[in-house]
């Protein structure tokens, strides 16, 4: 099976230009060319040498597979929850940010001091099996999600996301982009993973 890119509508973010989008775009093209790529080699060969957990070429498909699919869900998740509309967190996610960290300010000072301390990626991530939030913070796409968390909000802090827009200035984008968050998105996501009938452990 191949996996497709799929297409994304970037006419609701204000806060980065359609160059910078652009760019990132072609990224996320080149990690699901990637994932096919090393899904195909997986699935068309039988013989892949001998197993091995310092070198081999099962290892390295095997990694390869895990970084290059992370990335292209995150990027997913990432360009689908950037949007104005809906900027304001209420509803569901609303209730359980004060419940986790009391009040929104608290939440989004800590969501952007998480971003500014990793390499890779901000989530934030609604565990079923312990009913909580959890805001991760990932070095690399396939390293610092919590096991059965489901992204809710998820924010790319690689300097490719912004360089273009705001050079080595993580601190203003990420202040912009919280304003480009598409809340009813995230909402709908929780809302999902909240009914879905799934037992993690
Ligand atoms: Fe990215």
């Amino acid at each position: 099976m191949n996996i497709q890119a799929k297409q994304f509508n970037f006419n609701g973010v204000d806060v980065l230009s359609d160059k910078q989008l652009g760019e990132h775009y072609k990224i996320y093209t080149n990690y699901v060319n990637k994932t096919n790529e090393t899904m195909t080699a997986l699935n068309s060969q039988t013989d892949l040498g001998l197993p091995d957990h310092t070198y081999s070429k099962i290892r390295g498909l095997k990694v390869g597979e895990a970084y290059a699919v992370d990335a292209v869900k995150l990027h997913e998740y990432y360009f689908g929850n950037l949007n104005k509309q809906n900027s304001k967190c209420e509803g569901k996610i609303m209730d359980m940010i004060n419940k986790e960290y009391g009040n929104y300010a608290t939440f989004e000072k800590r969501f952007k001091d998480v971003a500014q301390s990793v390499r890779g990626w901000a989530v934030l991530s609604y565990d079923k099996t312990f009913n909580k939030l959890h805001i991760c913070g990932l070095d690399a796409h396939d390293k610092g999600v919590i096991v059965d968390s489901i992204p809710l909000l998820v924010v790319d802090v690689y300097e490719h996301a912004y360089f273009m827009d705001y050079g080595q200035d993580r601190v203003s984008y990420l202040n912009n982009v919280m304003m480009n968050v598409d809340w009813k998105v995230a909402n709908d996501r929780l809302a999902k993973v909240v009914a879905a009938e799934v037992s993690f452990v």
